[in-house]
């Protein structure tokens, strides 16, 4: 029997993609294909430790249904997390949400109606797409530069389409690594004080910096409340936690909070109350210190065997903190029809296509470094030399 299903469920399609990269899930693949944190980074006895303290206490309450907004004293702290990043916050503009992820779908489900445009980077966050994609958006890609985003492409951008929202990830980007600059925040700030658009700042890497300390974000230059921030525990504690928040006008957490309501009523209060625990009695600040100098050392690695074993016809960023390094092949080289080959020999990483909303990008491709040894990290990019060599 085939349903009949609803119109936007036809631009939820499964990528050919994704296909391939089913195999990397063999163990003897070396995946740079995932976006994953060092499982054996994962804090794994202090969570333990949290969760047995929560449910330990003898208050039952820890398994009740709770608030949408989410947990008042989690809140409070990342309010003043918030504000250690020049974000002017109280608990009142912070809604806990599913990881990010939910964040961005929340979002899309109040602005985006089938046919509205979103104005993003070329490329931009695969995850983000998808999202935007399942509410039947439309997209207009604005180019960067050195320094971030196209300024006059983008004033141009929102003049011509009249988008909805503007999403950016202007930290250590997925899926390039590259960062804004100071300067370009603050302009980027000033222009949509002009418009009544609101900006999505993605910050899912921001305190994952490897170089000086990290840059703030476009929101803490927003005086007029237009800018939308989103957090999430993913990459500085654990992904499997689901745990995630959106900073904004309390106006707007009320709207956000009726659009989560009827997703699933709220986060779960025992993952908030241990999450708080963990927050509250453990040496954060340390935990975060390891992961830099892990993610540093493998990042070193990486960029140093890709200068050994890449021929230099082929290109990538260097970036100063985040997950990733991007790869620009030379121009008829197909990153789609590589990874064919780059299976057989046992290591995957993702094409670039996929993270480009209108198209293009073939000779592209995404390398992760936060989820291999430095054994698989060697081995890896030998591998891969050994492909684009013979090309
Ligand atoms: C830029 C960006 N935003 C959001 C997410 C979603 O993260 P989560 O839902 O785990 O918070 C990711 C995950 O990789 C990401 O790279």
């Amino acid at each position: 029997m085939s349903y009949v299903f609803a119109e936007r469920v036809s631009y939820m399609e499964s990528s050919a993609i994704r296909e391939i990269l089913k195999v990397t899930e063999q163990p003897e693949v070396i995946s740079f294909a995932g976006g994953l944190p060092a499982p054996e980074l994962f804090p794994l006895a202090e969570i333990r430790e949290s969760y047995g303290q929560v449910l330990g206490a003898g208050d039952p309450s820890v398994l009740q249904y709770s608030t949408t907004e989410g947990f008042l004293p989690l809140r409070v702290n990342i309010a003043a997390n918030m504000k250690k990043k020049g974000i002017e916050v109280g608990p009142g503009n912070i809604l806990l949400t599913n990881g990010s992820q939910q964040g961005l779908d929340l979002l899309t489900k109040l602005f985006i109606n089938p046919g509205d445009f979103i104005i993003v980077e070329d490329p931009t966050y695969l995850g983000a797409l998808q999202t935007f994609r399942s509410y039947q958006a439309r997209f207009v890609t604005v180019p960067t530069d050195s320094e971030g985003i196209d300024l006059e492409a983008l004033k141009f951008a929102i003049k011509q389409y009249h988008p909805k929202m503007i999403y950016l990830t202007p930290t250590f980007k997925n899926p390039t690594g590259v960062t804004f600059s100071t300067r370009r925040r603050q302009e980027i700030a000033s222009l949509l004080s002009q418009y009544n658009i609101p900006l999505i700042e993605d910050d899912a890497y921001g305190e994952l910096h490897y170089s000086g300390s990290s840059l703030p974000p476009i929101k803490s230059f927003d005086q007029q409340e237009r800018g939308i921030y989103l957090g999430t525990f993913s990459k500085t504690v654990a992904p499997g936690l689901r745990l995630g928040w959106v900073v904004a006008s309390e106006e707007m957490v009320a709207k956000l909070v009726l659009a989560k309501q009827g997703t699933d009523l709220h986060t779960g209060t025992i993952l908030q109350r241990a999450t708080h625990y963990y927050l509250e009695n453990f040496d954060v600040q340390k935990h975060l210190d390891a992961l830099r100098s892990e993610y540093k050392s493998r990042r070193d690695l990486m960029l140093a065997e890709m200068r050994t074993n890449f021929p230099s016809q082929i290109h990538w960023t260097e970036p100063e903190g985040g997950m990733f390094v991007w790869v620009t092949l030379p121009d008829p080289l197909d990153s789609v029809n590589l990874l064919r080959q780059a299976v057989e020999a046992k290591v995957a990483y993702v094409p670039g296509v996929p993270f480009y909303a209108n198209g293009g990008g073939n000779n592209t491709l995404r390398l992760n470094f936060s989820n291999s040894s430095p054994a698989q990290i060697k081995e890896g990019i030998e591998r891969l030399g050994r492909i684009f060599t013979i090309q």
